[in-house]
């Protein structure tokens, strides 16, 4: 890519378009998540030699525990076989792979092997892989007020000490910066409860592209449009040229 391209440090992703894509090949819907799998595999390895520093993609929704059963299997089936085969691989690539939801609805199998995974890969200093898993991101802002609730409770903090940052120190997310591009494949224009409160500043970038077909030229392109945008966090466009060209100097 360019030299003045800004690579952005956390990409996040919701991989949208799979069934569409089976279906416009008259295949079954696991064909498109199967399909999905591989481009996952695709887009480690761009970002790791992009050398972004976070991804995240969004797997399974909270609320996607209301499609067909037979779906929800076939899912849960593919992520499991997916931890198994890639965990040797992550680690070698120094990639760090770590899971992000409420992982207590999962079988015990798949909950061990996540641990088992996390651990594997746990000393990686490259790319930090995180993927969001019976994610919502209304339960991660729930979880971590009720966190906080209970240390007011218990006298270990006062209630006026709460601020962003304490939230923002509680939620699932916690070790990791804010996203700062988010992409979302598929042509649908909306969040559906992905990481709400920690895009509040994150460019946001939408294409028709089926996640089965986006690929290292399409995430090359999402950076580009990302990298041409002027990121203001409130302030005027002539303030932010101004304070890059004094970095410059
Ligand atoms: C995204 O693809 C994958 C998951 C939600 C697990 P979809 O399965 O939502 O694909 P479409 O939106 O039906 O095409
Ligand atoms: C969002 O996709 C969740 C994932 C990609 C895992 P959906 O396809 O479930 O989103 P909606 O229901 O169309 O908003
Ligand atoms: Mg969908």
């Amino acid at each position: 890519m360019d030299a003045e391209i800004n690579i952005p440090r956390h990409i996040a992703i919701v991989m949208d378009g799979n069934g569409r894509w089976a279906k416009a090949r008259k295949r079954p819907r696991f064909m498109g998540h199967k399909k999905g799998v591989e481009i996952v595999r695709e887009m480690v390895k761009t970002c790791s030699s992009l050398e972004v520093g976070y991804l995240s993609l969004f797997a399974f929704s909270s609320e996607n525990w209301k499609r067909p059963e037979e779906e929800i299997k076939n899912i849960m089936g593919l992520f499991m076989m997916a931890l198994d085969r890639e965990a040797k691989a992550l680690a070698r690539n120094n990639v760090r792979l770590q899971i992000i939801g409420d992982l207590t609805q999962f079988s015990e199998k798949l909950q061990e092997k996540i641990k088992k995974v996390e651990a594997l890969t746990a000393k990686s200093t490259g790319l930090q892989l995180i993927i969001a898993a019976n994610y919502g991101g209304r339960w991660d802002v729930v979880e971590a007020a009720r966190q906080l609730a209970i240390e007011v409770k218990a006298g270990t903090i006062e209630a006026e000490s709460i601020s962003e940052e304490t939230l923002t120190n509680n939620l699932v997310t916690r070790d990791f910066p804010d996203p700062d591009l988010f992409i979302r494949t598929g042509g649908e224009k909306r969040i559906s409860n992905f990481l709400i409160w920690q895009m509040a500043y994150a460019e946001l970038y939408f294409t028709n592209v089926l996640w089965p077909d986006f690929d290292a030229d399409e995430l090359k392109k999402a950076i580009k449009d990302f990298s041409s945008r002027q990121r203001r966090f409130g302030k005027t466009g002539e303030q932010v040229v101004a304070e890059k060209a004094k970095e410059k100097r």
